[in-house]
């Protein structure tokens, strides 16, 4: 799942995690190849794909690591979430224990992520509405508690699967940036910081 682009001013280190069978792997498939596998094997430690964008003017690199959403992979698996700037967490729509599961990831991932990283939560599979058992509006209130952006996607369908992904891209790039404002502006005497102002 390489592209070979090597002409990029910024590149990440982006994270796909959540119970096994959600879909992270057939995310990562229609976002870098726009494909699907209906018969895909389960994902054993972590696979690895690329996407180049456009962001405000700059060309970013998405280097998107899939992990294994089986329990025994766990210790291998969270040994990769450390210089990550951009985690998508993902459920199953049909799947309410996947949903539940959600805040065991995202306490996970803040565990040993980095301070300034970006987290989107994804219920994934929304082509399947008959079997639907979490509603929108579950979802989108824990994305709320937890000050967190929120998509439904179907990769099968290649339903919202660009929006999800180049959402958390732009928040990861505007991070970025207000970390250098901020690496700057202390750097500089007399300088306010701006970011803080921006956050207040
Ligand atoms: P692990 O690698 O075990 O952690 O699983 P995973 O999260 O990578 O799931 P994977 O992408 O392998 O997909 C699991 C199953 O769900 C496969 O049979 C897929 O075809 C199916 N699937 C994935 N995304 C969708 C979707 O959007 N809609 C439907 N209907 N099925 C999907
Ligand atoms: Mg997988």
């Amino acid at each position: 799942m390489f592209e070979d682009d090597e002409n990029y001013d910024m590149i990440f280190k982006i994270l796909v995690i959540g119970d096994t069978g959600v879909g992270k792997s057939n995310l990562l498939l229609r976002y870098v190849k726009n494909e699907f596998a209906g018969d895909m094997r389960s994902t054993v430690g972590v696979e690895f794909g690329t996407k180049m964008m456009k962001i405000d003017g700059y060309e970013v690199k998405a280097q998107i690591w899939d992990t294994a959403g089986q329990e025994r992979y766990r210790a291998i698996t969270s040994a990769y979430y450390k210089g990550a700037k951009g985690v998508l967490i993902v459920y199953d729509i049909t799947r309410k224990n996947t949903f539940d599961n959600v805040d065991k990831w995202l306490n996970d991932f803040k565990m040993k992520c980095d301070e300034d990283a970006a987290i989107i939560i994804v219920g994934n599979k929304s082509d399947l509405i008959q079997e639907r058992e979490v509603s929108k509006e579950e979802a989108t209130l824990k994305a709320q508690i937890n000050h967190l952006a929120f998509f439904e996607t179907s990769a099968k369908e290649n339903e919202n699967v660009h929006s999800a992904f180049f959402s958390l891209m732009q928040q990861v790039v505007k991070n970025y940036k207000n970390n250098e404002d901020d690496r700057f502006n202390g750097g500089v005497k007399g300088k306010t910081k701006r970011k803080k102002k921006l956050h207040s």
